[in-house]
């Protein structure tokens, strides 16, 4: 039986200003709580067995998914009393796992959305014979990424965490947070205190020269980790580019969950989602945009890239691009908000209070 860790805990998993209630994983992206793709993604590659090491807002997770069944998988919880870091949060939860010493147990971040092959990485780590795979990616900017150069056969040559300097900067490849590490290298992290996998573990093995192995591709490949990522990621999700058997109702421009009510006259493209309950009114037009449940939006309105908390209300009129907007806050009418703003949850803006273009 194949099985995984999911880290879903650490200090940053409130999809901040948006909710204070709900953790990152479990803010819905095309119509279900994100780590649903994640979960029903392993599930389709064939792991059975999951443990979900949490810290933060835990008690969150358990009553939603339960043991699992309901997507056919055993999972299990596991929650630090202080957070413990990715590496330390991996070596709590090593009494859960089934696994003998030489087996592979599958790793990942839980902000990660990815059309990753799961087996393929399962491979990658048997052929090779590595004691750590990685799934690697590539991207522009290395810097908010663990960096990490490979020799011409995949083998991981050094792995640095967050580079900043241009000399730092050696390769475009990045830790993409998902792993496969043998059951007895997970023994090996220390416990009873908080290890970075990523600063302490990986340098670490690589010096003792064990054999980390890479795996880069170029499949879709996001970190949720800002509010315009996940946005970017529901959309996605909706749209098809972003695989997940979790998806409710079919690819297309848009998703349009049962109870809400979608004026016939409104456009919705681009991959957005309009929740549970939400109201679009007449003429409205949302594009690559999440609309939470009971969310209204107004006659009129105009919405581009931008999230819409649970129950929030967007006047006739007003203009959102690029913008987070939290739970239950009330935006007026006639309002323009553009470009990374965040409404904090319940907060209120009156009609025709903000715009950035002139008065025509
Ligand atoms: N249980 C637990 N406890 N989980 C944690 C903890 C902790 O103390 N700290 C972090 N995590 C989880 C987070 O919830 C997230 O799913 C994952 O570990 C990675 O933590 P982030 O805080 O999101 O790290 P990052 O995005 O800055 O960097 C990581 O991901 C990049 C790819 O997106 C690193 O792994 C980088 O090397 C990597 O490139
Ligand atoms: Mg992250």
């Amino acid at each position: 039986m194949t099985e995984a860790i999911l880290l879903v805990g650490g200090k940053g998993t409130r999809l901040r200003p948006l909710t204070v209630h709900t953790p990152k994983p479990m803010v819905p992206a095309a119509g279900v709580p994100f780590l649903t793709h994640q979960l029903a993604r392993a599930r389709a590659a064939g792991i059975e067995h999951i443990v979900l090491a949490t810290s933060y807002l835990a008690e969150v997770f358990e009553p939603y998914f339960g043991d699992g069944s309901a997507l056919g998988l055993h999972l299990e919880y596991v929650t630090e009393e202080e957070p413990l870091g990715t590496g330390g949060a991996i070596r709590n939860v090593a009494a859960r796992l089934h696994s003998a010493p030489g087996d592979p147990v599958l790793i990942f971040n839980g902000d990660i959305l990815t059309g990753l092959d799961i087996p393929a990485l399962v491979d990658t780590h048997r052929t090779s014979g590595a004691d750590v795979s990685l799934h690697l990616t590539r991207v522009e900017d290395p810097r908010a990424f663990g960096l990490v150069p490979t020799d011409d056969t995949g083998r991981v040559t050094a792995f640095l965490e967050k580079p900043q300097t241009p000399e730092e900067i050696v390769t475009d490849q990045v830790n993409a947070g998902a792993y496969v590490f043998n059951r007895s290298v997970i023994d090996t992290i220390p416990a009873g205190r908080p290890v970075s996998v990523e600063r302490e573990t990986f340098p670490g093995l690589l010096a003792d020269g064990a054999h980390l192995q890479g795996m880069v591709d170029s499949t879709y490949w996001l970190d949720l980790g800002t509010p315009q990522a996940f946005v970017r990621g529901s959309a996605d999700l909706v749209l098809g580019r972003a695989p997940s058997p979790a998806v409710p109702g079919r690819r297309g421009d848009r998703l349009v969950l049962e109870t809400a009510e979608v004026a016939p006259d409104a456009k919705l493209t681009g991959g957005t989602v309009v929740g549970r309950g939400a109201v679009v009114g007449a003429g409205a037009r949302i594009d690559g945009s999440a609309v939470l449940d009971g969310a209204v939006i107004e006659p009129g309105a105009r919405i581009r890239d931008s999230l819409i908390g649970a129950g929030a209300r967007i006047g006739a009129r007003t203009v959102l691009d690029g913008a987070v907007i939290g739970d239950g806050a009330r935006i007026g009418a006639d309002n323009e908000l553009r470009d990374g703003i965040r409404i904090w949850c319940g907060a209120g803006i009156p009609d025709g209070a903000v715009r950035f273009s002139s008065d025509q």
